[in-house]
């Protein structure tokens, strides 16, 4: 069987993402059950991060655990990575020792050369280009609280970064309609909002793309690797708050959501982000869960 990899929500079809969800969600529910389920044992996976990480650290970490294997951690500062070995080396090693590598890095030709070169699943884990594991818990969260999204409305308030771009493949996947507001100059990359068809409008009005919709998700206005840009940013990104006035244009029972860690005063208000319609530590949670399920597609389904 061919090496299945997840770099972006489009390595899994739209049937495999749907079913992925459901177990995600049955999964949750065994762990609550408090039901020992460990279809990894012996199985390692190697976690590759060149960024920082809180959620996915120690989501995938907790996951190999739940699942009876075990998690690496890998840094370059270190690792040989740090001083110069080659990526297809690394991957070629590290393949050869473990059963599943996971990696978040900056440019996505990076994580795409490293999985040419690993015989085991890799995992996007974020690179600048897409965040496919924040979506798996994104959808699952949406799905546990409201159901498909299949003809509902989402808006993407902010920046067409990395979070923007799995949004839109997320809009094909599952036939939602997505209404993204950035400010000009910010918007996603057009090859993606291109792939993203009928089912995706790039506007620079938030009122626009917020009203009337099912969920409403923002991100930091300068992600890792932006920081030198902060300041310019945020004066930039100043009308693309989500807000409470912004919350009310949105349909009554819309859900906000937030990848975090979140800016207070930025891109979110603290009352959206503390009140009832917020979301976030659900959807944070869900990424245990998502991935449990995404794990068990690479390294038990198809392996
Ligand atoms: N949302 C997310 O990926 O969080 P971390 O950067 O903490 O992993
Ligand atoms: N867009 C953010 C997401 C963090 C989870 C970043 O890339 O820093």
């Amino acid at each position: 069987m061919a090496t299945r990899h997840f770099l972006t929500l489009l390595d899994l079809s739209p049937t495999e993402l749907h079913a992925l969800i459901i177990r995600a969600i049955e999964l949750k529910r065994l762990h609550y059950a408090g039901t020992r389920y460990e279809p990894l044992p012996n199985k390692v996976l190697g976690m590759i991060f060149e960024k920082s990480s809180t959620r996915t650290r120690v989501s995938f970490e907790t996951a190999m655990y739940q699942f009876g294997g075990h998690a690496i951690f890998l840094s370059p500062q270190d690792t040989q990575l740090g001083r110069g070995e080659p990526i297809e080396d690394t991957a070629r090693v590290l393949s050869r020792m473990v059963d599943c590598i996971m990696m978040r890095t900056h440019a996505h030709e990076r994580i795409e050369h490293f999985a040419k070169y690993s015989k085991v699943p890799v995992i996007n884990a974020l690179t600048d280009l897409c965040h496919p594991c924040q979506l798996l818990a994104d959808i699952q969260t949406f799905v546990e609280l409201r159901g498909s999204l299949n003809g509902k409305k989402v808006a993407w308030i902010g920046d067409g970064n990395n979070m923007c771009h799995s949004y839109i493949l997320a809009a094909t996947q599952l036939q939602f309609q997505l209404a993204i507001a950035t400010p000009e100059g910010y918007e996603p990359v057009a090859a993606v909002v291109k792939r993203g068809g009928e089912y995706v409008k790039v506007l620079h009005d938030p009122v626009l793309a917020a009203t009337g919709a099912h969920l409403v998700c923002t991100d930091v206005w300068a992600s890792m690797g932006q920081e030198d840009e902060q300041t310019q940013r945020v004066a930039v990104f100043k009308p693309y708050q989500v807000n409470s006035a912004l919350m009310a244009l949105a349909k009554p029972d819309a859900l906000f959501m937030h990848c975090l860690p979140a800016h207070r005063g930025e891109e979110v208000t603290t009352e959206v982000i503390e009140g009832s319609q917020s979301v976030v530590w659900q959807q944070a949670e869900n990424r245990l869960h998502s991935q449990k399920a995404l794990l068990e597609f690479l390294l038990v389904r198809h392996s």
